[in-house]
């Protein structure tokens, strides 16, 4: 049996008390990130580009499986116009897909979920019309 004031009792609670305290810590810098990326970037007033913030991160995290020949799943998304056209379909599993949404196969496969940034800004520039900007 531990003693309640034993040295190991309070070590026990010196170590549990670091413990809430990293954890503490660690979610501090969580918030900090969350707050950077949705508060102080306005999307609504951000025209998104295609050439310059969508294309090269399609042709980095999906390009090699979903490229013009033998396409995964038969979705091409290299280059403008099979990009707009898969993202403008009716069924297009895009922005589910990408988000990790439990109703799709979660993209990119097998590399980790694209950045933030990188989804709000295709889901601007699938919602302000997926131009050829
Ligand atoms: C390493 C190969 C690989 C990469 C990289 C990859 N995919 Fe896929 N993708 C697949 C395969 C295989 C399938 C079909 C099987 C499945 O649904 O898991 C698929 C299916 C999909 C689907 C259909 C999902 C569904 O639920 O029907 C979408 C949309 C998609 N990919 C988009 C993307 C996007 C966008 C990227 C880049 C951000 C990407 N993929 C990167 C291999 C890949």
């Amino acid at each position: 049996m531990i003693k309640r004031n034993s040295p190991s009792m309070r070590l026990a609670l010196l170590f549990f008390l670091l413990s809430v305290f990293l954890i503490a810590c660690y979610y501090d810098k969580e918030e900090e990130i969350y707050i950077e990326e949705f508060v102080y970037v306005n999307y609504d007033t951000v025209t998104v580009s295609y050439a310059t913030d969508i294309e090269p991160v399609i042709n980095n995290n999906c390009y090699s499986c979903h490229g013009s020949s033998n396409p995964q799943a038969n979705i091409r998304l290299n280059g403008y116009s099979n990009f707009s056209e898969y993202a403008l379909r009716a069924d297009s599993k895009l922005l589910c897909a990408i988000k990790h949404e439990s109703s799709c196969s979660p993209m990119p496969q097998p590399f980790g979920k694209l950045s933030n940034t990188s989804i709000i800004k295709i889901e601007k520039w699938i919602f302000d019309g997926a131009s050829n900007n």
